[in-house]
């Protein structure tokens, strides 16, 4: 059966975490995007150099109106300990968004974050690097799944959110493209016609002239 994925309610969980129990719905107030991104274990190399960099990037995020909500399967004293390696490790960086903990490994099924490879000494699957950014309606906008051996791209996870925000703010009418950043012209949603993209865009847009000549190509910048 697949597990939780773009467009589903994230799980209404409610668990202990280094800055008191969290429900993730109450986490998630009015306006928000969180964050929720799981590590396979505390006091591990890639998970190390995960949280610091996530760390280095909370304020960005919180420009952004968007709140970090970290999982661990490891309990909230271990998680503690940890985040005092963390920022020794990053010598100035402060970790201010709360790791959950879930040593049952509950949590990390409902969420679609368990990695199928990767044991813990007594056989115990182990949470992925997974990374689900949850709109203000509490679902799912975009998921990273990545593997133990692979630590994650924060400027990559920032990107997305912005272009999610990007998207958002236009009501769906754009879209980004590959590899773009913020300042770069947007692409037209194809649903959108010609005449209402000159009514939505003032500045105008422009068509990719290609081949097939069906003009859906069009950027404008947002
Ligand atoms: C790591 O963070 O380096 C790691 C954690 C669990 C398994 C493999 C690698």
């Amino acid at each position: 059966m697949p597990g939780l994925t773009i467009g589903d309610t994230i799980p209404n969980l409610e668990l202990d975490s280094t800055q008191g129990r969290i429900r993730i719905h109450d986490f998630i107030g009015p306006g928000d995007y969180v964050i929720i991104f799981s590590h396979p274990a505390d006091f591990t190399p890639v998970c190390t150099t995960e949280m610091a960099a996530m760390a280095g990037y909370a304020k960005e995020f919180e420009k952004r109106g968007v709140k970090l909500l970290g999982i661990s399967c490891d309990g909230v004293d271990s998680h503690k300990e940890w985040i005092k390696d963390i920022e020794a490790y990053k010598p100035g960086t402060k970790l201010t968004f709360p790791i959950m903990a879930d040593p049952d490994r509950k949590a990390i099924k409902e969420l679609n974050m368990v990695d199928p490879d990767e044991k813990d000494a007594q056989g115990v699957n182990l949470p992925s690097r997974t990374l689900h950014i949850v709109g203000p309606d509490k679902k799912v906008k975009l998921s990273f799944l990545y593997p133990a051996c692979t630590g994650r791209n924060m400027d990559e996870v920032l990107r997305a959110v912005d272009s999610l925000l990007t998207a958002a703010k236009h009501e769906g009418k754009v879209n980004t493209p590959a590899n773009w950043k913020p300042g770069e012209s947007a692409v037209i949603g194809p649903s959108v016609s010609d005449e209402e993209a000159r009514k939505l865009f003032p500045d105008g847009f422009e068509t990719a002239d290609l081949p097939s000549k069906k003009g859906y190509l069009r950027f404008t910048k947002v």
